[in-house]
């Protein structure tokens, strides 16, 4: 039996029982038979959730581009190992082969290397989604530089915040992107961004929509050049399996972005072993992830999970809608996609459209539909299920986070019977507690309360980049010796698992991971604004959506309240981006609060969601008057 690979329930089981009864032990076979490294581990795992302390592979040395490329040269080399599907369906699809893509990171990271970048030092990434993304995360990977890739679609603030935070000395990016129908000037997005930084001594641009741009003297270069004057090999930077590999900024509930670390030998172990076991990855499969390189999902699993198994992943450039709705399934069929991996946002979206698109094409080629990023509902699991699977590919609703570095709990297809919105059974090595609210962990079935994770996996994030103690307040420290996921849970009388949504003030938003903190810094910046609250509601499409409260300095203000909403969505636009956007702003006399001061999110969120029979006993609150005038005004 090969632990690597589990085809039946059973199997399941077995291998499940003996990562449990004994972790090093079957990290360490899996690890030995599966990746190459340049020197073996000392230690499997060493950890501490108190202090907190995680180390897998202690003392081994390896290249994670090593795994991802080398290897796979003598036997594949000539196997495709990215699809790049432009924006347009007019533009032709490109195939990078694996040769092709080891030269290309070789000579992208010697250009890094002749730019002053070494080991250890932070790259800031913003680009579309074109293969420059993710060839320029492996060339940093091989130099044993760290990536901070940022999502293109942040603003400049956003951008700028985050190079600061990791100290970058570089950033990567292009003239611009394509969006649909649309272009977007990146690299003015850029140039603001570094209005605001010191850090960065050299800006590599890539060409994709080719319109004039400022290139700024002695700090700005057009990439193609210096690639195609570089050295076509680079000999890997050896790395300890404990050095970071990237930085992932995610939202925290509070405060600035968290700067996710994550370290090179467990995150490469476990987003190998997950993607082969999640997606029931072939030899010959293409496999298609709609994320974006930007989030976790994209980094994990278009990038380094994939390749590290030699499989052929493909990155799509645009957008569901453009040039129609029917882009996704024409991508399939001219692909001949196997697996399929998307957001339940996206599925609400199309499901909108009607099945007439989805039937124009031919999906026969599919054998396994994922879904990832928020609860996926009833509905549109069926909608996938019956019109995009036509009930022959199962679906696996994987639930985890940035901070997890892979995939936690799911099915696996074709071995784990499936259930609509049910995350089912932790993966391989994972072991969930469910926990009430006094701290105690609800053993048996049928219980529901906060998801935590008891033990150490390879990928778990290591710390917050220049904030240790705010990674030990945030996820252990609410429950002794545990990771506090901010997930609430259930699990149900087989013992499968739902994830109910997030139990902090973190809002998922059309799959997009957003803490209120910085969009209500963004509000009340505007000179009007005197408060304001932002709770989640939920959408037909997004999943949630925003809904602020915002109390004005002057409330008998004549202003028009339509304008100011303009401007105050304009004004997040510009600090975070748009997928931060309010969907409805109620202006309000006041905002219900505590009698120490605190906002009362829970009863503002009730008023949203048109809960208003659930607002229990406000009679304690220090303005319990307001509560009445913003019930009797919603929007
Ligand atoms: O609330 C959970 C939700 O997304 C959060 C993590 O977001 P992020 O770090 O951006 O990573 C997203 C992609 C891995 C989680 O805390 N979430 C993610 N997947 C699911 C989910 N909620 C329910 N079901 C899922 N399958």
């Amino acid at each position: 039996m090969s632990n690597y690979h589990i085809k039946q329930f059973e199997e399941y089981f077995q291998v499940y029982r003996k990562s449990i009864r004994n972790p090093e032990q079957f990290w360490e076979e899996i690890a030995e038979e599966h990746f190459v490294w340049r020197k073996k581990w000392t230690n499997v795992l060493s950890w501490d959730f108190k202090k907190p302390e995680i180390k897998w592979f202690e003392d081994a040395k390896l290249n994670i581009t090593e795994n991802c490329l080398d290897r796979h040269l003598r036997a594949q080399g000539d196997k495709t190992a990215i699809i790049f599907e432009p924006n347009s369906p007019d533009e032709e699809a490109q195939h990078i082969s694996y040769r092709q893509l080891h030269e290309k990171v070789c000579r992208f990271a010697n250009v890094l290397k002749e730019n002053g970048i070494g080991k250890g030092d932070r790259v800031c990434i913003y680009l579309p989604m074109i293969p420059e993304l993710a060839i320029s995360v492996l060339a940093c990977a091989r130099i044993g530089a760290i990536h901070s890739v940022v999502f293109a679609g942040f603003s400049a603030t956003a951008l700028s915040t985050r190079i600061n935070d990791s100290d970058c000395n570089m950033v990567i990016t292009s003239d611009g992107s394509y969006r649909g129908a649309k272009t977007i000037d990146l690299k003015g997005i850029v140039d603001d961004a570094l209005e605001e930084c010191d850090c960065v001594d050299t800006v590599l641009v890539a060409k994709r929509i080719n319109t004039d741009i400022n290139m700024k003297d002695g700090r700005d270069k057009w990439l193609q050049p210096l690639l195609d004057e570089a050295y076509h090999d680079c000999v890997p930077e050896i790395m300890d399996a404990e050095d970071p590999l990237f930085i992932l900024y995610t939202s925290g509930s509070t405060g600035k972005p968290k700067g996710m670390v994550h370290t090179t030998a467990g995150y490469m172990v476990y987003t190998a072993y997950t993607f082969k076991n999640v997606f029931q990855y072939r030899e010959q499969d293409v496999y298609w992830c709609t994320a974006d390189i930007g989030w976790i999902t994209g980094h994990s699993y278009i990038v380094y999970g994939p390749l590290a198994n030699g499989a052929t992943t493909l990155m799509y450039e645009g957008v569901p809608s453009y040039p129609d709705f029917g882009r996704f399934w024409q991508i399939i069929e001219k692909h001949k996609v196997n697996q399929f991996y998307t957001a339940p946002t996206a599925i609400r979206a199309l499901a909108k459209q009607g099945v007439e698109l989805v039937e124009k094409y031919d999906l026969s080629s599919l054998k396994v539909l994922g879904s990832v990023g928020e609860p996926i509902n009833e509905e549109a699991w069926h909608w996938y299920n019956d019109n995009v699977g036509k009930r022959k590919s199962p679906i696996i609703d994987s639930w985890w986070q940035t901070e997890t570095g892979g995939i936690m709990i799911t099915p696996i297809p074709y071995v784990t019977p499936t259930k609509p919105t049910y995350a089912t059974l932790p993966f391989i090595g994972i072991q969930p507690a469910i926990m009430d609210e006094n701290g105690d962990e609800l053993k048996g079935n049928q219980v529901e309360g906060r998801l935590c994770i008891k033990y150490p996996w390879p990928s778990i994030a290591r710390t917050i980049w220049g904030n240790h103690q705010r990674y030990k307040d945030t996820y252990f420290s609410v429950f002794e010796n545990m990771y506090f996921t901010g997930d609430g849970a259930l699990r149900d009388e087989v013992g499968y698992y739902r994830i109910t949504g997030r139990v902090d003030d973190v809002i998922i938003v059309s799959g997009h991971n957003l803490g209120t903190a910085p969009i209500e810094d963004a509000i009340n910046e505007h000179q009007a604004v005197a408060e304001s609250a932002i709770v989640g509601f939920p959408h037909d499409v997004k999943g949630n959506a925003l809904y602020g409260y915002i109390t004005l300095k002057d409330s008998g203000e004549s202003r028009n309240h339509d304008n100011l909403r303009k401007e105050i969505n304009q004004l997040i636009t510009d600090r975070i981006g748009p997928i931060a956007k309010l969907d409805k702003i109620q202006f309000t006399v006041g905002l219900p609060k505590t009698r120490s001061g605190k906002i009362m999110r829970r009863i503002l969120r009730k008023i949203a969601c048109n809960e208003t029979d659930q607002l229990g006993d406000t009679s304690t609150l220090l303005n319990p008057e307001v509560v009445e005038e913003i019930i009797s005004n919603v929007v």
